[in-house]
């Protein structure tokens, strides 16, 4: 229970739908999330619940899966997940989960195969999901009625999303955006030079955060700042005349708008600093064939975010998807995918270790920030605070877009009180 007699800043959670909501209603406005939502265990399978299980979730690019029997695995939350191209070339989506005994059909991140054979009892699913082969079962058993559970998937300008709900959210709108915005990029024809998983001791929404304000960057990143514009140069009228330019100059050249904004996501496409081409600890090129169409006369990255599960960055040479899935109420999968051209080749092309410096460097010093973070978060003594208005807009979107996800979530939970915790 929420104590009656403490402050706002002092209410702790004991557990419970009804106090969780108490709890979101009494945040502060434009203030951080009280403790317990970084830390406790049921608000975190009420993150799976209302946000993972619900949103359309990025898992991939198209390029990893090019042929019909390449798949793909992740897990979103309690939920392993396999996508593929079937025999005709389409992508799908289906539980990992064995329609006999629930076994993980797939334990590999990556491959190909002509059939998913589960392991345990040898049932076989063709690529379409559909069940071929079950032995030793009686004659009135039908394999028509076990298939594979399908997930929704959609893709958009070369990257993957899923969505676990039977009515998912529309991704319309953010599909139409990214669509323009992506096209210059090429990711269709890219390949993946190099995958890293970092774990994070983080709550998830830390990770989000700290993505979402270059409010720390300058103590915490120097070799990213390197070639990174800050966006909050804008206040500067010089530098928001040159971004303008830039702007008008990309937009002529067919380059999609410079910025898509929704309640999902922001995307806006930005010069690096000074005469930098690409981000690199030099700020040459990386990789010497492009990737896609490069703008018109700069070198600009393509910033994006995609709640509640990806941030990026598209540049001439490559780009980077960053991937970030919960693994506990402290503790986040972030999985970083380094594109480059498909035909680009390591040592003639490019040198790797160029490639994955920059982001390699940030990534580790992000894992460090969020991780001192929750580790005062997790303190007794931590009370919310307020954000930056100019330099933490991205944060406070990102939060108040939660915490809506998840009173919303709660109504429907109050409206059917049988169910714990979870939607229809
Ligand atoms: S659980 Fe998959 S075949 Fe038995
Ligand atoms: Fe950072």
């Amino acid at each position: 229970m929420i104590s009656t007699s403490a402050t706002l800043e002092q209410q702790t959670f004991a557990g419970g739908a009804a106090s969780v909501r108490d709890l979101l209603r009494a945040r502060r406005p434009r203030h951080g999330l009280p403790g317990a939502f970084y830390t406790d265990p049921d608000i975190y399978a009420l993150d799976i619940a209302a946000i993972f299980e619900r949103e359309w979730i990025f898992v991939g690019a198209l390029c990893e899966i090019p042929k019909p029997g390449n798949f793909l695995t992740v897990t979103i939350g309690n939920s392993p997940i396999i996508v593929l191209r079937d025999r005709k070339g389409e992508v799908r989506a289906f539980f990992n989960t064995c329609r006999h005994r629930g076994f993980k059909l797939c334990d590999a991140a990556k491959g190909h195969t002509p059939a998913l054979i589960c392991p345990y009892h040898r049932w076989t699913y063709r690529l379409d999901g559909t069940l071929a082969h079950a032995k030793h079962m009686p004659e009135d058993f039908n394999p028509e009625e076990f298939p594979l559970v399908s997930v929704h998937v959609r893709t958009v300008g070369g990257t993957i999303y899923v969505c676990l709900a039977d009515d998912p959210p529309d991704f319309a709108p953010y599909q139409e955006a990214l669509t323009q915005q992506l096209a210059p990029h090429a990711l269709e024809h890219a390949k993946v030079a190099f995958e890293a998983d970092l774990v994070e001791y983080g709550n998830w929404k830390m990770v989000m955060e700290n993505s979402r304000e270059c409010y720390h960057c300058a103590t915490g990143h120097d070799e990213l700042m390197l070639t990174f514009l800050d966006i909050y140069d804008f206040a500067n009228p010089d530098q928001a005349t040159n971004i303008r330019s830039y702007w008008d100059k990309w937009e002529t050249a067919g380059f999609g708008p410079s910025v898509s904004e929704g309640p999902t996501h922001r995307a806006v496409r930005l010069p690096l600093t000074g005469d930098a081409r690409s981000m690199t600890m030099d700020g040459k090129i990386a990789v010497g064939r492009p990737l896609g169409q490069a703008p018109a006369d700069a070198y600009g990255s393509l910033r994006w975010v995609h709640y509640p599960s990806t941030f990026n960055h598209c540049l001439n040479d490559y780009t980077v998807l960053i991937r970030m899935l919960p693994l506990g109420p402290e503790e986040t999968l972030v999985t970083t995918k380094w594109l480059v051209d498909a035909d680009a080749v390591e040592g003639r092309d490019y040198d790797l270790s160029n490639l994955l410096k920059v982001w390699t460097i940030t990534n580790d010093q992000d894992k460090a920030l969020v991780e001192r973070n929750q580790a005062g978060v997790r303190s007794s003594g931590y009370r919310p605070g307020p954000y930056s208005p100019s330099l933490e807009a991205g944060v406070l979107k990102f939060v108040d877009w939660y915490c809506e996800k998840l009173d919303h979530h709660l109504d429907g939970l109050s409206r059917s009180p049988n169910r714990d915790g979870r939607s229809s």
